[in-house]
């Protein structure tokens, strides 16, 4: 189990290329449930997700979001979002004047967000994560097509689909990256 989670973690690729193949809703709730099993400040959960398979809709927003061109071929999308209202519930009586800023749905969604790139890894599809946030024009396009409201925030586009190619792995580890005990 140790191992298997480590190599999913380790071996996992941004995949841009895919066959085209549907995916079925099945394979989209174990995956939107990996998103759902990730850590959120004070365990709020200001998160929500869009699962998207039609057609026309991929392709609208392959065609409005110029870095996520990889819909085109996707069988799926998901994207995922924060509700900064449910982050704010809390906000009054968790308030801390130290904050230097930075959003707890960001971090939360983020963290979703990358346990939905691991799950579909684990499953043997392919997925990258393409930004709406903090991009106003993209947020606006994903808006536009699949009617997200003003106060939800689309964070990330995640097409997803059966990989055409292998993919190479390569380590990225780096020694450089870590100190220990002191900087
Ligand atoms: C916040 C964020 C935004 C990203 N935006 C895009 C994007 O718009 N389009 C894209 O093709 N890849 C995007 N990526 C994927 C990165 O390019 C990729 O994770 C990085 O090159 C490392 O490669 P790997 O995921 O294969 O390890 C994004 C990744 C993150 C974390």
């Amino acid at each position: 189990m140790e191992n298997e989670v480590l190599e999913v973690i380790y071996t996992r690729r941004s995949v841009r290329s895919f066959t085209g193949q549907a995916i079925p809703r099945e394979s989209l709730l174990k995956i939107l449930k990996a998103g759902m099993a990730a850590p959120s400040a004070r365990n709020i959960q200001p998160w929500a997700f869009v699962a998207v398979t039609e057609r026309g809709l991929l392709d609208s927003l392959c065609e409005r979001l110029p870095y996520a061109k990889m819909l085109d071929k996707a069988g799926a999308a998901v994207i995922v979002c924060g509700v900064p209202g449910k982050d704010e519930v809390y906000g009054g009586k968790y308030q801390d004047e130290n904050r230097i800023g930075g959003k707890y749905w960001v971090m939360d969604s983020s963290a979703a967000a990358e346990n939905i790139l691991l799950a579909c890894h684990a499953m043997g599809l392919g997925a990258v994560w393409t930004a709406a946030y903090p991009y106003e024009n993209r947020m606006a396009a994903v808006r536009d097509i699949i009617g997200v409201p003003e106060d939800v925030m689309p964070l990330a586009v995640i097409p997803v689909g059966v990989p055409k190619d292998k993919g190479k792995v390569t380590d990225k580890f780096k020694e450089d990256n870590i100190r220990w005990e002191r900087w």
